[in-house]
């Protein structure tokens, strides 16, 4: 742990191997502790976490306030419709209100991307200690849906050792609405770091085929990837292409809210030709994983006979694994700034 050097968490596309080996080894000790509230932790006694989710959701604002609550954390939120925001404060100045009460952590989400970064910077620059994480900004990144995919995934093949090597040589299909998706930017630089190669399926319009060299460029800023040997991407068309050999399925929600344009001729065609159908899982073999970040467009990115189905569709597993995750992303990020928190404590 001593080798985290991750003020803000951003995106993954810093993390090296050993960074995703830290927060899955701690989120698996967190996930093996038992939830009841008399056996909080007291790691993150007397900080404040302040989740600032300026775009909708369900599960990763839930479990971020689960995390911090069970590390001891106060936690306060906040709702863009009764906030001043609807008066005309922006965003950087309603983070400041939350900086100004004493919050340690902002977790925030914003439909534009760069957001999350724009206010770690700002936050940097006046000199305040807060850190920032990213709970999902626009197209770009989503780094704690990326780790708790990484963490369902070695869980699914290596329940007792779930760390990034049981992935080396692994084969994921990722379909659908790759070009929307924070989701699938934040999977593709987390399985490929660890040794995964990726296939990503989809139109054209959703899945552009310069997708395929997206990690052989780091990002601007950042002068190295530290990640030495990246698994590789391939885009398909079919999934009778893309399916084969897999060993394991996430597909996308369409993002409907972010599509500028009409970019599917129809829904039920999408799902003829994309929608996860038992018949078209037996592509890749018997029992195949399938993971899906939710919220899911049920009878679209897959038929309600795979998403009941506990055997093979790991959404409810990812939601699970969503709490330990946070968990250890906020340890993290505390006992770097401080050596005061302790797990056994
Ligand atoms: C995703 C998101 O918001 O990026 N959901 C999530 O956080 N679990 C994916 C989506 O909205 O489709």
């Amino acid at each position: 742990m001593s080798g985290w050097s991750h003020r803000h968490v951003l995106d993954l596309a810093a993390f090296s191997r050993e960074d995703f080996a830290a927060v899955l080894e701690l989120a698996h000790r967190f996930r093996s502790l038992p939830v009841t509230g008399a056996r909080k932790l007291p790691a993150l006694q007397g900080r404040l976490v302040a989740s600032l989710f300026f775009e909708p959701s369900t599960r990763t604002r839930s479990s971020f306030e689960l995390a911090a609550k069970r590390l001891s954390a106060d936690v306060q939120s906040f709702s863009p419709s009764s906030s001043s925001l609807s008066k005309g404060e922006s965003v950087l100045d309603t983070a400041r209100t939350y900086v100004a009460m004493g919050a340690d952590v902002l977790v925030v989400r914003h439909r534009s991307t760069g957001v999350p970064e724009q206010l770690a910077s700002a936050l940097d620059q006046a000199g305040d200690r807060t850190v920032v994480l990213n709970g999902g900004d626009g197209l770009h990144s989503h780094p704690s849906q990326g780790l708790l995919d990484l963490y369902t995934l070695a869980r699914y093949f290596d329940p007792a050792h779930p760390l990034p090597e049981v992935l080396q040589g692994k084969r994921v299909a990722i379909v659908g609405d790759i070009l929307h998706s924070r989701v699938a930017r934040s999977n593709l630089w987390a399985l490929t770091a660890c040794g995964v190669d990726v296939v990503l399926c989809g139109p054209p319009s959703l899945v552009p085929a310069a997708f395929a060299q997206f990690v052989e460029e780091p990002p601007p800023g950042q002068a190295l990837d530290p990640v030495p040997h990246r698994g590789r991407i391939t885009v398909e068309r079919t999934l009778e292409q893309a399916l084969p050999g897999a060993d394991a399925v996430m597909t996308l929600r369409l993002q409907k809210e972010r599509m500028g344009q009409q970019l599917l001729t129809t829904l039920n065609r999408y799902h003829q030709d994309f929608g996860l159908t038992r018949d078209r899982l037996a592509l890749c073999g018997a029992d195949v994983p399938v993971l899906h970040p939710g919220p899911v467009n049920r009878g679209v990115e897959m038929a309600s006979e795979v998403l009941d189905d506990s055997a093979i569709c790991l959404v409810e597993e990812q939601v699970r694994n969503g709490v330990p995750i946070r968990m250890a992303l906020l340890y993290l990020m505390a006992a770097a700034d401080s050596s005061l928190v302790s797990i056994n404590s």
